[in-house]
């Protein structure tokens, strides 16, 4: 994710974008302008009302970054997610996905399989009876060669860490590894990029450490792109850059260090900070010579730490402290 370098012109002709993105070979994703409407007709097909879901959001997001969105309910996340993997289009503007324009009819399926998707609820994603068959579905679907399809299942399953569960009947796994299944199955159409918008919001503390895990090590070691969409700020902080939108708009990105530095603004927004980023916040409001942005607690023990070594040689040199 970098930042907007110049001021494009606002009317753009898809060719000029998908020649720019490709000439920006980094980029796996390069929205200008991205908008959505939300509309709705009366029985004559007339338009009754227009709402405004996604308001001109710039994108431009590298190949192998893990990004997290944040964002208030209804902020136009989803939306924007869903247009990424082609299950939406712009209302105006336009987005490129791997090279692709996602209006692009007859590569809609390119584009689906370039960026997947992870959803809230495992249980309606998963259609298969049995673990490894359900991962299977995506590849079957793609006319992957049988032999080629079950070497990827399996690569996928211990991406996951799953592959133990391969025989199972998906029902009876915990939430997390239902999700893990789910991120296996797009795993197995080698995408390079996947969306997961809220995939860890139905988990329990355990299962959602897992998913984390999981997203994490496919970004590391398989270089995947990473979008991902949550509430959970232990989440937030582990991602290369921050998106926030509000309103449809993306408000602020940066650093996870460089968002959180940003307290009272999130709280305009109505967004959580990380805890120990608040009480650092407030220790620092009351005077306390702690760094902004603080993300975890052992930076705040070490700001802590640093404090009271300072006070001390303070201490020291003060005649009337030093006789004590
Ligand atoms: N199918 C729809 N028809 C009309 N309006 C919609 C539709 N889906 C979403 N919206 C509206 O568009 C706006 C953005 O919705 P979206 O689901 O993208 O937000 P979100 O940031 O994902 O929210 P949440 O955190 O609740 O998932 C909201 O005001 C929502 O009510
Ligand atoms: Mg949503």
């Amino acid at each position: 994710m970098k930042k907007k370098k110049s001021t494009k012109p606002a009317v753009q002709t898809a060719e000029s974008a998908v020649k720019r993105a490709a000439g920006r070979e980094q980029d796996i994703i390069v929205g200008e302008k991205v908008s959505y409407d939300y509309i709705t007709y009366d029985d004559d097909g007339n338009e009754e009302s227009r709402y405004r879901a996604v308001d001109g959001v710039d994108l431009e997001i590298e190949e192998g970054d893990f990004i997290a969105i944040l964002g208030h309910n209804g902020s136009g996340k989803s939306t924007l997610a869903k247009q990424i993997n082609a299950l939406l289009l712009p209302s105006e503007g336009m987005l490129i996905v791997d090279g692709m324009d996602t209006r692009s009819e007859d590569q809609v399926w390119k584009i689906r399989q370039s960026a997947g998707m992870v959803f809230q609820n495992p249980d309606n994603q998963i259609i298969g009876t049995v673990v490894d068959e359900d991962v299977a579905f995506g590849p079957e679907n793609l006319g992957v060669e049988k032999e080629e399809i079950w070497k990827r299942v399996e690569k996928s399953l211990r991406s996951v860490g799953m592959w133990e569960y391969r025989s199972h009947s998906p029902n009876r796994l915990s939430g997390g590894q239902k999700q893990r299944v789910a991120i296996a199955g797009v795993v197995a159409m080698q995408p390079k990029c996947i969306v997961l918008d809220e995939p860890t919001a139905m988990l329990d503390p355990v299962g959602r450490s897992e998913v984390l895990e999981t997203v994490l090590e496919l970004n590391r070691t398989q270089k995947v792109t990473i979008l991902l969409i949550t509430h959970y700020m232990e989440e937030v902080i582990r991602a290369d850059h921050v998106i926030v939108m509000d309103e449809g708009k993306v408000v602020m990105q940066g650093t996870p260090r460089e968002i959180f530095s940003r307290v009272e603004e999130l709280r305009r927004l109505r967004l959580d900070v990380p805890q120990v980023t608040e009480l650092a916040y407030e220790l620092r409001k009351e005077g306390l010579d702690i760094r902004p942005g603080i993300l975890t607690i052992e930076e705040l023990t070490m700001e802590l730490r640093r404090i009271r070594a300072a006070a001390r040689g303070t201490a020291a040199n003060e005649p009337a402290l030093r006789k004590r």
